[in-house]
């Protein structure tokens, strides 16, 4: 029998000119070999690090394996450590004082040349593909790390709080939270199907009834919709749910959790109080209900100016209670072209924009000749004036109109605000949160000529009354609040109904029939009669946190094993057919393959 290898005696960051002279044992990757002179270096990788370590022709048996050895080969080697000689210290590696002159030594596995190496940027799908290769480079792996200290970081702070971490299922029935959902059919009732959890939103609640005050749980949601570089099919969210609470609870309790959290992990320290800002006041300011609070600036009415000017674009929609005329100031950018004026307006009709008026201020003394704009000419004078007075215009200034229904400009406006930040960099560098409050509980459907709720059918409405709800769904104001951090919804909860009548008002409004409520949702309708207590509650994503945190640009680089923009795995080739046995037992058979 042979004797079991003693791997290890070190991580390779933890040697240091303190093990000088000791003897130590390392494993890991070949992450970079060097042959100089005779002399063969290898940087060596693991968890923690690299190590140089050096062959010396001298140990001549050794030095023959070396030589073979390539990038990712798997090593285990024993050595002394020695300072580096005069001149060759490294600086930028936090081992880079000292090396490891190898003694003996094992290849405990040979390696493909990978398809790409640690530190070129290779295409997002070779990325994918080869994903174990890709995570062994610095930056992703210090990313799953961070997430790790993200998790535990929330788990800890609610665990001091006496929540209860309690796991939903997977194998569900459908969540309404607006998204297509997943299915899996079931074997034993064919032509039954599971639908894998949107979120676990009917079960956190059941577990309030339950009498747990408080839970959480990190839970996997499942999300057929389009996909986005901050959304994935499969997600995680921190969920989490409390009995006996109003909305200030909640807010407070979150806000103090997501403040520890960036103490603890960036050792960055969040204002006290998050502002608050409402849904109506977010659009009317930002054109968006996820607004970037480091950008200074805003949307500017200019609605009730162009009620009578010649020019119809700008005088019908402010003559139209629906619709908005509102601008944005680009301010002291005089070298701005014209080419990327035109670029904008290309921009803004990927939101539904028609066009993009702009007026270009080179020197405001002169007036209006001081001033190039193609919709100067269907404005009077006064209405300039008032204009340049209203927006506080100035020379090098650039001001962009948006004149249609008020959701068209704000979509495109709230988009170009955020886009000319990023272009000239006016974005104020740190963390800016806030919560978006007072949303309303639906909004019309125009193509399925219907109420849909904003957050999701369990919110509760501020007026507790069913019959006005009913009567009144355009006005009704939601208890639903979102977490909002530079410019990313982060996180979105509500204070959620707790009585049978009020539940059905909502699905009643929603168009969904008793038979359909009761088909869909019956076992919650009728927990709901068997004593539920006030309850809210709220749930992160996770994911989006940890991009942000990492400054990433995608949530798949914080995704271990992320999917494609069409929904499929590169590295295991998911989804794939499944077998004519699996079909047959299923009792499912497939038309034909598009
Ligand atoms: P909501 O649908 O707002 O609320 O989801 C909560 C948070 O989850 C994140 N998120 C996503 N992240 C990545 N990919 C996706 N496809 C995706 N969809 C959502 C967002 C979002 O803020 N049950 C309710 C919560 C509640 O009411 O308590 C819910 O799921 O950051
Ligand atoms: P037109 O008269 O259509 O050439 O438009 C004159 C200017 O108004 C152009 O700069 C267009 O980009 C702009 N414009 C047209 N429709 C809109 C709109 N709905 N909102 C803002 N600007 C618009």
């Amino acid at each position: 029998m042979t004797e079991e290898k003693n791997f290890r005696s070190h991580y390779c960051e933890d040697l240091s000119t303190n093990n000088l002279g000791e003897t130590v044992t390392v494993s890991g990757w070949v992450h970079r070999r060097r042959d100089h002179g005779g002399v063969i270096f290898i940087d060596l990788r693991d968890t923690s690090g690299l190590l140089q370590l050096v062959f010396d022709p001298a140990n001549k048996e050794l030095f023959i394996e070396a030589e073979n050895i390539r990038s990712e080969y798997v090593l285990s080697v024993t050595g002394s450590i020695r300072n580096r000689p005069e001149g060759t210290i490294n600086p930028d590696m936090a081992t880079g004082e000292v090396e490891l002159l190898a003694e003996t030594g094992t290849v405990l596995n040979a390696s493909l040349t990978p398809p790409f190496h640690h530190d070129e940027s290779a295409n997002e799908d070779t990325r994918l593909r080869y994903r174990y290769l890709d995570l062994r480079r610095e930056n992703m792996s210090d990313n799953l790390k961070l997430r790790h200290r993200i998790i535990k970081s929330l788990r800890n702070f609610l665990d001091d709080r006496s929540f209860l971490e309690i796991e939903t299922p997977i194998l569900t029935k459908a969540t309404p939270e607006g998204a297509r959902d997943y299915l899996v059919p079931s074997r034993t009732q064919q032509g039954d199907f599971f639908a894998l959890p949107q979120s676990p939103q009917l079960f956190k609640q059941l577990l309030m009834m339950s009498g747990f005050d408080k839970y959480y749980q990190i839970a996997r949601c499942f999300r057929d919709e389009d996909l986005r570089a901050d959304r994935q099919p499969e997600f995680t969210q921190l969920d989490v749910e409390m009995a006996f609470v109003n909305q200030d609870q909640v807010k407070r309790i979150m806000e103090d959790m997501i403040q520890n959290l960036f103490k603890e992990v960036l050792d960055f320290k969040l204002e006290k109080e998050f502002p608050q800002i409402s849904y109506e006041e977010c659009m009317k300011r930002f054109g968006s209900d996820r607004p970037h609070l480091g950008i200074d600036m805003e949307l500017i009415d200019v609605g009730d100016l162009m009620k009578d000017v010649e020019f119809k674009v700008f005088s019908q929609p402010a003559n139209d209670e629906d619709s908005r005329v509102a601008c944005l100031v680009l301010k002291n950018k005089p070298d701005i072209s014209r080419k990327q004026i035109d670029d904008y307006t290309e921009f803004v009709s990927n939101y539904g924009a028609k066009g993009l008026a702009y007026i270009r201020v080179n020197a405001i003394k002169e007036g209006v000749k001081g001033m190039q704009s193609p919709i100067l000419k269907f404005l009077d004078e006064d209405c300039i004036s008032s204009l340049t007075d209203r927006l506080s215009i100035e020379d090098g200034d650039t001001v962009f109109f948006g004149a249609d229904k008020a959701e068209t400009v704000n979509a495109s406006l709230g988009a170009l605000r955020e886009k000319l930040a990023t272009d000239f960099d006016l974005i104020e560098s740190g963390w800016h949160p806030l919560w978006v409050t007072d949303f309303p509980m639906f909004h019309w459907e125009p193509k399925e000529k219907r109420w849909v709720s904003e957050h999701h059918p369990f919110t509760s409405p501020l007026n507790d009354d069913p019959q006005d709800l009913i009567a009144n769904p355009k006005s009704a104001i939601s208890l639903g609040y979102d977490m909002v951090l530079n410019g990313n919804e982060i996180g979105g909860g509500s204070i959620r109904i707790h009585s049978q009548e009020m539940q059905s008002a909502v699905f009643k409004t929603l168009g969904i029939s008793p038979e359909e409520a009761s088909e869909k949702f019956g076992f919650f309708l009728e927990a709901l009669k068997y004593g539920c207590p006030p309850h809210g509650g709220i749930a992160f994503g996770i994911d989006r946190i940890v991009m942000l945190m990492t400054e990433s640009t995608s949530i798949r680089d914080v995704i271990a094993f992320p999917k494609t923009q069409t929904a499929s795995c590169l590295l295991t080739d998911a989804p794939s057919q499944a077998g004519k046995g699996q079909l047959k037992e299923l009792g499912i058979s497939i038309k034909s393959k598009k």
